[in-house]
């Protein structure tokens, strides 16, 4: 039996039941609050890759998987993505609302003084190897932040709190572009603040000393929407991962390093980089067919990078933004490039494949990401920093909402425990 507020759960073990509330949110279906239950029937709950658990409520951001809905604090995804840029969309994920012109201002100037780093930051950088992924070099040098601030680091503070979201909003493009710089042994460059957020991270990228850079618009405006279109994701695995070390009471460039590091694999913010990788072993747009095959055939092990999400079973609301985008961009900068022509042959032989149809596996946001970063001239390595310099809006957002929350716990799931059962310890020459 249920009533509209709380779902009654019989233990057909035991006979014990109990009546277990549920926890409305504004839009979407409520969620059965299961804290009561192990005190209640002795057990606890088993959601491997957590499916159907949601492990916060969060006012930031609103996925509805099955009708392709995406929204920052109530705004829709198209409508940012049409009207809106990269900053103000931070600032609205930050604080909860758009910004007015003066607190935009103010919002840019903040975050553009506080781009610069501290000098000591180039040795830690050049203690890397030379050819360090530079996923590696991000997570270390982000991480390495939080040396350079704790001095004064009370985060019962929301000043000093907001003070750190600013700081890594402002300085991970500058991490970003000298992780690259480094890779291929250019003079790191100073941020430029007479230039916009996006503009002033390509010059950091792509200037050079002996030259001014000169960019066509199309490139600053692709990439500011790709910011905007990653710039959070409510509840994803490198989001958790910040959340649940923000849990610990731990440092927040500690927690944002810890999501670049979640960021990075293959199956969340690394399948733009496996999408290149994958285009390029198919190498031919003839041979496109028979990689359609080998992702069929489950013995092979090969999935197709940039097909399938977790949440969105229908279709990714940023992949239909994305996908006009990339069009545009292979257009505008003339870009003919065989891999390229591989990558839409893919989406189309996939988009007819009952495999692919019937399992509703669309392309993502990451498979059109990873073409324009291409396209823009983003090395291959850099398409994951690309990725972690927008979530970070996410993440600080995140770590600000939940170090605001009136009963924060330590994230600390329970297990099934499926090893030896108690036996006795046996002297190693008895073994
Ligand atoms: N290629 C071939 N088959 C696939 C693929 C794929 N890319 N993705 C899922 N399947 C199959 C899978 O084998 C399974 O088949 P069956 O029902 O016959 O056993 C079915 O589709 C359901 O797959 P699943 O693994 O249960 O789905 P999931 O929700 O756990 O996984 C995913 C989602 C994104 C990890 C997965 O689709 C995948 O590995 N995709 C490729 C990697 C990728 O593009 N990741 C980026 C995600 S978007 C960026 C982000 O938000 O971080």
């Amino acid at each position: 039996m249920s009533d509209s507020k709380s779902v009654l759960l019989s233990d057909g073990a035991t006979g014990k039941s109990v009546e277990l509330p549920l926890v409305p949110g504004t839009i979407g279906p409520s969620c059965i609050d299961i804290s009561k239950l192990p005190g209640a029937t002795g057990h606890f709950t088993f959601d491997s890759g957590f499916t159907a658990t949601a492990s916060c409520k969060s006012a930031i951001t609103y996925i509805d998987g099955d009708a392709g809905i995406l929204m920052y604090r109530g705004y829709p995804i198209e409508q940012l993505a049409k009207h809106s840029n990269f900053l103000e969309v931070s600032y609205l994920l930050m604080n909860g609302e758009l910004p007015n012109a003066q607190q935009f201002a103010k919002f840019e100037h903040e975050v553009t003084h506080h781009t610069m780093m501290h000098e000591a930051f180039r040795n830690f950088l050049y203690g890397f190897r030379h050819d360090a992924h530079p996923m590696a070099m991000l997570t270390g040098m982000v991480g390495s932040l939080a040396a350079f601030y704790h001095h004064g680091l009370d985060l019962e503070d929301p000043e000093t709190r907001r003070l750190a979201a600013i700081r890594l909003l402002a300085k991970v493009p500058t991490i970003a572009a000298a992780c690259y710089r480094y890779s291929i042994g250019w003079p790191l460059r100073y941020p430029r603040n007479n230039l916009e957020y996006v503009d002033r991270f390509l010059h950091m990228m792509f200037e050079v000393p002996s030259e001014p850079l000169e960019l066509k618009p199309i490139v600053a405006k692709a990439l500011d929407l790709l910011f905007i279109l990653h710039a959070d994701h409510e509840q994803n695995a490198s989001t958790s991962t910040v959340r649940l070390v923000g849990s610990t009471g731990a440092n927040p460039y500690a927690c944002v390093s810890a999501g670049v590091a979640a960021l990075w694999g293959p199956a969340h913010g690394g399948a733009n980089e496996a999408v290149l990788k994958m285009l390029a072993e198919i190498g031919r747009p003839e041979d496109v067919g028979k990689a359609v095959d080998r992702a069929k055939d489950k013995s092979s092990g090969f999935r197709l990078m940039g097909f399938g999400h977790r949440v969105y079973k229908n279709f990714d609301p940023r992949a239909t933004i994305i996908r006009e985008m990339t069009h545009k961009v292979l257009g505008d900068l003339g870009v003919n490039n065989p891999m390229l022509e591989v990558a839409l042959r893919l989406e189309e032989a996939a988009l007819k494949d009952d495999y692919f149809v019937s399992r509703k596996l669309y392309p993502n946001v990451d498979f059109y990401s990873g073409i324009i970063y291409k396209a823009l001239g983003i090395p291959t390595e850099m398409f994951t920093v690309m990725f972690a310099i927008a979530r970070t809006a996410g993440w600080v957002s995140h770590w600000l909402e939940q170090q605001n929350e009136a009963d924060a716990k330590i994230g600390r799931p329970r297990q099934v425990y499926v090893g030896a059962t108690p036996r006795d310890y046996a002297a190693i020459g008895s073994r």
